[in-house]
């Protein structure tokens, strides 16, 4: 038997009040369906077949790079509906895992658990109860504690409101059956919708077993209606990954206000302070240490790293002992070589910057190949840009650089070479020898008197 997922996604989700889909919403930057997809994906190497309204043109484009199979439902006439949608796509030996485009955090181990312990000839379901039951269906139990249905909310009385055992909507049940069950479905209830939770009288109907497992958390289940739901788990999410660090060795000064969206690869010893961001992939080796209020994206970051406070870093490669910051912005395509320095106000763009050198004030680097133990003196700019193209900087090894010079590119600084402050530098520079731009006479005006102010 082979597992077929199905997720539920159709409806705009109005209580969001937003032009875009709910399963577009972002849960830790990713949408909240393709959080259910790669799960799904775990479970199964048959696509998943997604059921979207309308024409979920911006579902697809969203999550082009995903396989799945959309369908559309045309009109949201209830769960039972939209599964009834499907029903073609379906093989007979399936065994269907149905989940929800809305509820992202359900977990591959609770899935696993669900597939692995029901028989094939049976129906699992997750369950669970909640101290808060509260729009919930509620599930019904014969004497025997077998599950005989499940009402909802708006259809119960008050004897089944007091029931604490929730419907998760999270099933796994063989294909054979719902093309059995599903078209026997009516809306004769409250909500006139055709509910799938009257599959579970159907089953009991042609004795087919019934097993609920439930998820290890119940944040797995939840759905995010509106936006306070969302942050709500958000915050959830968001504490899962930071634990996950805790464990493994990571120290954070505070769990809470650490954000990640992404994926952290990190080694030991590796120490961060408050209100930092990572985002997309991210390696972090041995003892890196990452300042208060930083944002990283998509960076490998080597052993002995410092990331002072308040950087903003992207798409870049930063070898070991490098140090960086504070107030420093490193954009995409930078390599840091072992033992730089990059410092405050500095920004680094396309550039390889050699080892051992240093960019310690106020410069900006662009499309610059930095040779070793390099000094950049502050105030330095590479004029990469001459208003149509970009062009290249190469500074050779231990070439010193004084403060407010402007290298205009393409230009190559030879080996060895010193430039003196305040140049601008148009032409290549040779190696081993000071070049100088300006000659600035300083004269000492003896009787010159300071301003003084008026009464
Ligand atoms: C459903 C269950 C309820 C369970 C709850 C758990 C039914 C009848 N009820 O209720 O027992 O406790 O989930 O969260 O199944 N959808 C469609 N097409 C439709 C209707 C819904 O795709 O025509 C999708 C929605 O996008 C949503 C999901 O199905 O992702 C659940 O629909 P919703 O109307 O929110 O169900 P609940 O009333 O919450
Ligand atoms: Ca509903």
């Amino acid at each position: 038997m082979a597992i077929q997922v199905v997720i539920l996604a159709a409806g705009q989700g109005k209580r969001m009040r937003s032009n875009r889909p709910k399963v577009l919403h972002t849960l830790a930057g990713k949408p909240l369906l393709q959080h259910v997809i790669e799960t799904a994906m775990q479970c199964s190497t048959k696509p998943p077949i997604v059921v979207h309204d309308k024409t979920g043109a911006l579902q697809k484009q969203a999550l082009k790079e995903f396989s799945a199979q959309w369908i559309a439902q045309p009109e949201q006439l209830g769960t039972g509906h939209a599964v009834q949608q499907t029903l073609s796509l379906l093989k007979d030996d399936d065994q269907v895992l149905i989940l929800y485009g809305d509820v992202p955090l359900i977990s591959l181990d609770t899935l696993m658990q669900l597939i692995t312990n029901t028989p094939n000839d049976a129906l699992g379901m997750l369950t669970t109860k909640l101290t808060d039951p509260k729009g919930y269906g509620r599930i019904l139990r014969d004497s025997h504690n077998k599950i005989v249905g499940v009402v909802e909310e708006r259809d119960a009385d008050a004897a089944i409101l007091e029931i604490k055992e929730t419907n998760s909507g999270i099933y796994l049940v063989p294909a054979k059956w719902l093309k059995k069950w599903l078209p026997l479905l009516n809306n004769e209830n409250a909500q006139k919708e055709y509910y799938l939770t009257d599959i579970i009288k159907l089953a009991v109907e042609d004795h087919v077993p019934i097993i609920a497992f439930h998820p290890q958390a119940q944040e797995e289940i939840l759905g995010v209606n509106d936006r306070v739901q969302l942050a709500v788990l958000e915050r959830y999410y968001q504490r899962q990954q930071a634990e996950k660090l805790l464990r493994i060795g990571v120290t954070l000064m505070d769990p809470n206000r650490l954000d990640i969206r992404g994926q952290v690869d990190v080694g030991q010893d590796v120490m961060i302070d408050i209100n930092v961001i990572l985002e997309g992939k991210i390696i972090l080796g041995n003892n890196v240490v990452i300042g208060a209020n930083t944002v990283i994206r998509d960076t490998t970051i080597a052993d002995n790293v410092v990331i002072k406070e308040n950087c903003v870093i992207e798409a870049a490669n930063l070898k070991s002992n490098s140090i960086v910051g504070p107030f420093a912005r490193i954009r995409p395509g930078t390599v840091l070589d072992a033992h730089t320095h990059i410092g405050n106000f500095v920004e680094i763009k396309n550039s390889e910057i050699g080892e051992g050198s240093k960019v310690n004030h106020l410069s900006y680097i662009g499309d610059s190949i930095v040779g070793k133990k390099v000094n950049i003196g502050a105030g330095t700019i590479t004029c990469n840009y001459d208003g149509a193209n970009k062009h290249k900087t190469i500074i050779g090894d231990d070439v010193q650089i004084g403060s407010d010079t402007q290298l205009v590119a393409p230009v190559t600084i030879g080996e060895g070479a010193t430039i003196a402050a305040g140049s601008t530098i148009i032409k290549n520079v040779p190696a081993h020898q000071l070049t100088v731009t300006q000659k600035i006479e300083q004269r000492i005006i003896s009787n010159w008197q300071r301003p003084v102010k008026k009464e």
